[in-house]
């Protein structure tokens, strides 16, 4: 059987310390703001999963239509031997690309997860024993390095989570991604696009009310790991569009006047009625949008495929 290597870049207590980052600093700015990652305990994942299922939301579907039809054409494009998913997660994607990839010889998925990425390492390997798997534990929006392997490579970063990162951010950490490429090295990456409002609301508050309830389980996180007195109950969800940005946001917003404390961060948070609090961005594209700011980091945009009603894009660029 091929191997199957896993490392480790993230010290173990590395996310306890991020997290206690995040919350302090989100929960004492104006606006209060908590990072979009911190969704993604057991219990987020499982309702992110049902959410990909949902009637309203369209993306996970859009990007696997687009992945069925032309997986054939971007391995071609690619000609990859080594393919580097980051934030792996759920690997049924990944599948397609990795079936249509015909000169694969290295598969290094990239995710925090150690747990995620050792189960769907294991399987892969086990379906194709002749892929290695080099799973990298890590939190691709920091510094990463990748193990040496065999060119060309193809990083894949699917889903539309770009759209998580501000427009700073993005920047840099296209810039991060672009450094791990050589010249003829490809991206591939999806990005949801700007519709109709209505649309995007409905996708992100759902008639059944699981993204309300995803939204919502941020602070059952605080509350578990910083030993928080959050009631979930006590704030409501809210989802917009930001014009101007072309976003949608998501929001939890306090039902009444009540003070948070979170003792291991020994802090008080008071939230006036009606207050709220930013839980997450994802920001839409447009082909011109997205062409310029991989160009900006210098990968040129060779491929742009759609989904028969054009909602979800995924681009394949080349480092120049
Ligand atoms: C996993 C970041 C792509 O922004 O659409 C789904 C997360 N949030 N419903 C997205 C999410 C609310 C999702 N991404």
């Amino acid at each position: 059987m091929s191997p199957l290597r896993v490392t480790r870049t993230l010290p173990e207590d590395a996310t306890d310390a991020a997290l206690r980052a995040d919350v302090l600093n989100g929960l004492t700015a104006t606006p209060k703001t908590l990072p979009p990652k911190w969704f993604y305990d057991a219990r987020g994942s499982e309702l992110f999963e049902e959410i990909t299922e949902l009637p309203e939301y369209y993306p996970t579907r859009a990007e696997r239509e687009i992945l069925l039809a032309r997986s054939g054409e971007i391995a071609a494009a690619s000609g990859a031997r080594t393919l580097v998913e980051l934030g792996s997660g759920s690997s049924e994607k990944t599948r397609l690309l990795i079936d249509a990839l015909t000169g694969l010889e290295v598969y290094v998925p990239v995710d925090v997860s150690e747990s995620a990425l050792t189960q769907a390492g294991q399987v892969l390997i086990e379906e194709r024993p002749w892929l290695t798997v080099h799973a990298l534990i890590a939190d691709f929006t920091g510094r990463m390095e990748l193990p040496e392997t065999p060119g060309p490579r193809l990083l894949a970063f699917l889903g539309g989570t770009i759209g998580n990162l501000l427009p700073a951010e993005r920047a840099r950490f296209l810039a991060s991604i672009r450094r791990l490429l050589a010249p003829g090295d490809t991206l591939l990456l999806g990005t949801d696009l700007v519709k109709d409002e209505e649309v995007l609301v409905r996708a992100y508050d759902d008639a059944a009310g699981v993204t309300a309830e995803f939204n919502k389980n941020v602070l059952a996180v605080v509350d578990r790991e910083l030993d928080a007195d959050f009631n979930p109950d006590s704030f409501d969800h809210v989802a917009l569009w930001d014009a101007d940005n072309e976003w949608i946001e998501m929001r939890l917003r306090s039902r009444v006047a009540q003070t948070v404390k979170v003792p291991a961060l020994d802090l008080a948070v008071d939230f006036a009625a009606g207050e709220e609090l930013r839980t997450e961005v994802s920001a839409k594209f447009r082909r011109a949008g997205v062409t310029a700011e991989l160009a900006a980091t210098g990968l040129e945009l060779t491929n742009w495929w759609t989904d028969s009603q054009g909602r979800f894009a995924l681009s394949l660029s080349m480092a120049r």
